[in-house]
C-alpha cells in the first residue's frame, strides 16, 4: 500500500477549511488510491474549533484518512509535509491600508515560509489561498530559499472556474466544452480573464460572444464575483474556493488533459513580459508533477493593456513588502 501523503492545511477552523478538509480526507485532492494524513495549523484561539472539525472528520470514517494532527506551531505543522494549503490569512480590517494588510500577512507568511524551508519534505508543493494570495505566496517563497521556487503557487483556479461558468451560461453549452481559459495577473479585481485564447467546442471563445458582453459584462463579472457572493450570501466564497483548491492540487499532481490548460499563479520566468520572480497567474499545463507556463501565445493590444495593469499591481505589492522588510 502507498505511504500516506502529509497534507497541511492552515486556517483549518475557518470557513474554507471546513469545506476543504472533508474533500481532502475523502480522496478528492490526490485521487482514490492515495491515503492522506492531515496536519491542521491554527492560531491558539481557534485550535479548539479545529479539534471539533477533526472530531467530525473522524466521524466520517474516511478509508483514506490515516491521521489528524492539530497544532498552533508552524514548525510542527510543516515538518515532513508534502502538500501545504495555506488558507489562513489576516483579513482586511476596517480602515486598514494595503500596507497594513501586507504587513499583517507578512507576519504569517514569513514564518510559514521559514518553517517550510526548515522541515517540509523534498517534494513539497505549496498552494496559497489566503489573500492577498499572490503576494503572500511571494513572501513565503522568499523565505524558503532551499525549496525550488516553482513549488510555490497561489490560487487563481477559482477565477478560472468562474470564467468557465460564465461562458458556459452565456452560450448555453456544457462547462466541459470550454477549454484554454486563462486568468492573467493578480487574484484581485485587476485580474484579466482572457477569452481570446479560450475555445468553445474548438472555436475561439471571444469570437462566439459579442465584444460588448466580453468587455462590459464578462470581465467585470469574473473579476468582481467574490464581492457578488458576499453580497448575496452574507459571507465570502468558501465551498467554491475549497473546490478550486482541490482542483489546483489535483491538476498539479495528476496533469492537465491533452488539448487544455488551466490557470495558476506561479513564479514568473519573464514570460509574456511579467517581471521575473513575481507570482502571477498564467496559462499553465502540468506534466510530471510540474506546472509550466504555456509559451508562444500571441497577445493583442487589448489583452496586453489588461495584463500589464494587473502585473503592475503585483509589482507594487512586491515593492511595498520590500519596503516593509518582509522580503
Ligand atoms: P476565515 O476567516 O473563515 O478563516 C481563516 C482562518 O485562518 C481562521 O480560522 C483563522 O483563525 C486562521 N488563521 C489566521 N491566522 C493564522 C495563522 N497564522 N496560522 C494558521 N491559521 C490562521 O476565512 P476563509 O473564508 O476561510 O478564507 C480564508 C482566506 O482565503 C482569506 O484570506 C480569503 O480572502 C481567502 N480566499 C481566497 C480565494 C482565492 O481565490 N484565492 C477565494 C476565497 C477566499
Amino acid at each position: 500500500a502507498q505511504a500516506p501523503v502529509n497534507v497541511t492545511v492552515t486556517g483549518a477552523a475557518g470557513q474554507i477549511g471546513y469545506a476543504l478538509l472533508f474533500r481532502v480526507a475523502s480522496g478528492q485532492l490526490l485521487g482514490p488510491d492515495t491515503p492522506v494524513k492531515l496536519r491542521l495549523l491554527e492560531i491558539p484561539q481557534a485550535v479548539k474549533a479545529a479539534e471539533g472539525t477533526a472530531m467530525e472528520l473522524d466521524d466520517c470514517a474516511f478509508p483514506l484518512l490515516k491521521g489528524i494532527d492539530i497544532t498552533d506551531d508552524a514548525n510542527k505543522a510543516f515538518d515532513g509535509t508534502n502538500i501545504a494549503l495555506l488558507v489562513g490569512a489576516r483579513p482586511r480590517g476596517k480602515g486598514m491600508e494595503r500596507g497594513d494588510l501586507l504587513q499583517a500577512n507578512g507576519g504569517i507568511f514569513k514564518p510559514q515560509g521559514e518553517a517550510i524551508n526548515a522541515g517540509a519534505a523534498d517534494d513539497i508543493r505549496v498552494l496559497v489561498v489566503g489573500n492577498p494570495a499572490n503576494t503572500n505566496a511571494l513572501i513565503a517563497q522568499q523565505h524558503a530559499p532551499d525549496v525550488p521556487a516553482d513549488r510555490f503557487t497561489a490560487m487563481t483556479r477559482l477565477d478560472h472556474n468562474r470564467a468557465i461558468a460564465q461562458v458556459a451560461a452565456k452560450l448555453q453549452v456544457p462547462v466541459t466544452d470550454i477549454k484554454k481559459i486563462t486568468i492573467w495577473g493578480n487574484h484581485s479585481a485587476t485580474q484579466y480573464p482572457d477569452l481570446f485564447h479560450a475555445e468553445v467546442d474548438g472555436k475561439i471563445a471571444a469570437e462566439q460572444v459579442d465584444g460588448e458582453w466580453l468587455r462590459e459584462t464578462f470581465i467585470p463579472t469574473v473579476a468582481k464575483r467574490g464581492a457578488a457572493i458576499i453580497e448575496a450570501r452574507g459571507a465570502s466564497s468558501a465551498a467554491s474556493a475549497a473546490s478550486a483548491a482541490v482542483d489546483h492540487v489535483y491538476t498539479w499532481v495528476n496533469g492537465t488533459p491533452e488539448g487544455d490548460w488551466t490557470s495558476a499563479a506561479v513564479v514568473s520566468d519573464g514570460s509574456y513580459g511579467v517581471p521575473e520572480g513575481l507570482i502571477s497567474s498564467f496559462p499553465v499545463t502540468s506534466r510530471g508533477g510540474r506546472y509550466e507556463i504555456v509559451q508562444g501565445l500571441e497577445i493583442d493590444e487589448f489583452s496586453r493593456a489588461r495584463i500589464d495593469a494587473s502585473v503592475a499591481e503585483l509589482a507594487e505589492e512586491r515593492d511595498t513588502v520590500r519596503q516593509l522588510g518582509l522580503i
